[in-house]
């Protein structure tokens, strides 16, 4: 699949995920971060904002075990994305394992191909 396309989706995802923020839907907007971080992993700047967002929900929502998980993502992501680590259709969170592969939503498989 074309770079530009997944690279393109991860934008949607992210700006959904920015509005979900701005009306205070965290749940939402976390799991639109999760969509951006599957599309986002292969550069680091995208990857690690994923992990950023989701260091910043965990931090309102004072969910220490998310705070600690992406505070050790957000060191690494951007290395294993450089690194080329990416463990397909990891969602990101604290509560997946950093280097699990996962199943790919429906729609994103073919962006991740
Ligand atoms: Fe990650």
């Amino acid at each position: 699949m074309d770079a530009d396309l997944r690279r393109q989706a991860f934008e949607r995802e992210s700006s959904a995920a920015k509005r979900a923020l701005a009306a205070g839907d965290l749940d939402e907007a976390f799991r639109l971060i999760e969509r951006a971080h599957i599309l986002g992993q292969p550069w680091a700047g995208p990857h690690s904002w994923a992990h950023w967002e989701m260091l910043k929900i965990g931090w309102r929502r004072r969910d220490a075990r998310e705070v600690r998980g992406q505070l050790v993502r957000l060191t690494a992501g951007g290395l294993l994305s450089w690194m080329g680590r990416l463990p397909v259709g990891n969602t990101g969170g604290a509560n997946v394992p950093a280097e699990q592969p996962m199943p790919l939503p429906d729609d994103l498989v073919d962006l991740c191909k």
